[in-house]
């Protein structure tokens, strides 16, 4: 009868894959940083390459609701503020997809998927922009959710991803500040603006609180991530702290959440809030929210129209490694 494998030996690993698989425990159990050239799991590079694509894909996509409303900004501030905010969405997704190219995956690859639609990106940017206040609400709740969501990823096991995320989240926080000030100003405003931020408020509300992803019990990928200290919350606790932040802030707006359940449990020490609709989550992440097919759409066209950039730097980077080449010949 042959021996059973202690329980810390792998059958069939050889010495190396063991040292880098005790030196990737050890890196975890310690809090540090797994580095690219670092040995990790399949399963671990697998689901960090799948996260940070999904990520940079959202970044991109997310351009789309607000650059809508740049030629139509009302006042030369508000326009400048708003370019300078969708650059920065654009800057996120390139930090993100540099990170994502660390664990062997080329942009290309990742570009490609995104627009065949075997990718996916955050349900919330599959909803219409449809009035001015709606880039106020996008800034106060989606950015804010990111944030909540982004701020413990600044400490993600994965060294290039938590780098890129602590700019990142620097970034957003001036997201999240436009879009309240933008929401103050047209609360302040005639009853009409007010009626029209309040508007936003109740259309963004309810897929803001989605973007933490499913309930806890219903997230079963979650637990491992938790184990690999690439997340450091579980989605219902930090929805249950976005709420908290939130009932407070829209004090401060003159304005309401769209939501009468929100009470904080003494008992769970966790904010509570009305239940969310996952049938309509399910079916904008499948593809069938009011404007999965748009975005996909402006983004093969725009992937078609760059065809020419991508085209120059590569034929720019060609003669560079020829004259370098010719150079080091001579
Ligand atoms: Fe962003
Ligand atoms: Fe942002």
């Amino acid at each position: 009868m042959a021996t059973a494998p202690a329980v810390d030996q792998m059958p069939s690993e050889t010495p190396d894959e063991q040292a880098g698989r005790e030196q990737f425990d050890r890196l975890i159990s310690e809090d540090s940083r797994i580095e690219p050239r670092d040995w990790m799991p399949e399963a671990y590079r697998k689901t960090l390459a799948r996260q940070i694509s999904q990520h940079a894909h959202s970044e991109i996509i997310g351009m789309q609701p607000e650059a809508n409303w740049i030629s139509r900004a009302p006042s030369l501030k508000r326009k400048a503020i708003l370019m300078a905010k969708v650059q920065d969405e654009a800057g996120h997704g390139l930090y993100l997809y540099s990170a994502a190219e660390t664990l062997g995956t080329p942009r290309d690859k990742m570009t490609e998927d995104l627009i065949a639609g075997k990718a996916r990106y955050s349900s919330i940017f599959n909803y219409p922009a449809v009035t001015w206040a709606d880039m106020g609400a996008i800034g106060w709740l989606v950015d804010g959710a990111a944030i909540a969501n982004q701020v413990p990823l600044c400490r993600a096991s994965y060294g290039p991803y938590g780098r890129a995320m602590v700019r990142i989240c620097k970034e957003e926080s001036f997201h999240q500040r436009q879009g309240f000030e933008i929401l103050l100003e047209l609360a302040n405003g005639t009853p009409a603006q007010k009626e029209m931020a309040q508007d936003a408020v109740n259309r963004w509300y309810a897929p803001a609180l989605m973007m933490f992803g499913p309930p806890d019990d219903d997230s079963p990928n979650s637990k491992q991530s938790m184990a690999w200290n690439i997340k450091r919350f579980s989605n219902d606790e930090l929805r249950s702290r976005f709420v908290g932040m939130m009932v407070e802030q829209v004090k401060v707006l003159g304005l309401t959440l769209p939501d009468d359940q929100i009470r904080f449990n003494e008992d769970t020490q966790q904010w509570e809030h009305a239940p969310l609709d996952w049938d309509e989550f399910k079916e904008v992440l499948a593809g069938r929210g009011p404007c999965n097919a748009q975005r996909m759409e402006r983004r093969r066209e725009a992937h078609e129209d760059g065809a020419w950039v991508r085209e120059a730097a590569a034929a720019y980077a060609d003669k560079r490694a020829t004259a370098a080449a010719q150079q080091k010949a001579a």
